[in-house]
């Protein structure tokens, strides 16, 4: 009997074209390039311009991606944005993208889990190609955090940036017997008693404004490793797999040491780590395809490689998607 594959048929993504250093940071709040590197790994972000909105970031990744898979706009019977940023309240960013692209016959929709969004996003694709709704999908994250900071904040504004990225997902029959390719297990995980820890201090319900980000840093680290260590495992039980057998760990690029220290904690060889986080800050859900983008293009990641991808963020919300590239 055949069974339906979501499997990765195209990557792309796209950072805005401003780059703001430490350095420059350093001329607005009270720090330092060697602060935020030591304890972040982060070296600049990127920040859209004014006229650009989430939807425009998304539009371009989304675009890139279907290049890469030779996918036609006309082909997509779904697209799902993850953001936590989006344009307007409502609409959904995605049905902008969709409009973008001149995409006049699928349907589209955002999900909201902050920096665990493009994981979710990807599960929820999985699960359409999976029940047969959809064979083919643009899953995109996008976001324009710098929108969301409090600028005279140096806890939070060192740590975010702006960016997009997108993956075409499509479905593969696979025969038994023949070997798996694309995703294999995907674990979603939420804690709603974290809430205060990691939030937006506005919305429209509460305060009628967009309001902005606010962190309890040393609390959020103190779980990151844990949740996202829990989810990993979880994906290896599932799938019979273990750390050796990883090819490439590609983390949501929040803070190279949530990253380092998770790696350790799971047993995984620090060389099989994508980290990009140094040149793009926390982009929330669009980090993990920025990151897959840059390791799909130099050429680390190729077909047959076992990938595990994984994060954790405001909610609490984390979660693991392991695939067979
Ligand atoms: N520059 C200079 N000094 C700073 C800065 C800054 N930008 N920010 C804080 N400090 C100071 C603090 O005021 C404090 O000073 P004090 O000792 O005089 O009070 C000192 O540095 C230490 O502050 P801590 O908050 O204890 O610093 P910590 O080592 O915990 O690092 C950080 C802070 C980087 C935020 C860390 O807690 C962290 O990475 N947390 C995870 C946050 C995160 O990644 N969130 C992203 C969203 S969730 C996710 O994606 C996983």
């Amino acid at each position: 009997m055949l069974k339906q594959r979501a499997v990765v048929a195209g990557v792309g993504s796209y950072l805005p074209e401003k780059v703001m250093t430490n350095d420059d940071l350093s001329k607005i709040v009270d720090t330092t390039s060697e602060w935020i590197v030591q304890r972040t790994g982060i070296e600049r972000r990127h920040i859209a311009a004014e006229d650009q909105n989430t939807s425009d970031l998304a539009t371009i990744a989304a675009n890139r991606a279907l290049e890469d898979a030779g996918v036609s706009a006309q082909d997509i019977d779904l697209i799902i944005v993850a953001t936590s940023t989006p344009d307007n309240t409502f609409p959904a960013t995605a049905v902008a993208v969709q409009h973008n692209l001149g995409n006049q016959t699928g349907y589209a929709f955002d999900v909201q889990a902050v920096c665990s969004g493009f994981v979710y996003a990807m599960t929820i694709a999985d699960s359409f190609i999976r029940a047969g709704n959809a064979e083919t999908i643009l899953v995109i994250g996008a976001e324009t955090f710098s929108r969301l900071l409090d600028w005279t904040d140096r806890t939070t504004c060192v740590l975010f940036g702006d960016g997009a990225g997108a993956v075409v997902m499509r479905a593969q029959p696979v025969a038994d017997g023949e070997p798996e390719q694309g995703i294999l297990s995907c674990h979603l995980r939420s804690d709603g008693s974290h809430k205060q820890k990691l939030y937006v201090d506005g919305g429209p319900s509460s305060t009628q404004t967009t309001g902005q980000l606010r962190m309890q840093g040393r609390e959020v680290f103190k779980h990151a490793v844990g949740m996202i260590s829990g989810v990993v495992t979880d994906a290896f039980a599932a799938s019979g797999t273990t750390a050796d057998d990883l090819t490439w760990f590609i983390p949501h690029q929040a803070n190279k040491r949530i990253i380092e220290a998770s790696a350790e904690k799971l047993g995984i060889d620090i060389n099989k780590v994508v980290m990009t986080v140094e040149g793009h800050g926390n982009t929330s859900a669009a980090s993990i395809p920025l990151a897959l983008d840059v390791a799909v293009k130099d050429g680390r990641v190729q077909r047959g490689d076992l990938v595990m991808l994984e994060a954790m963020g405001g909610g609490f919300t984390w979660g693991s998607v392991l695939l067979r590239w």
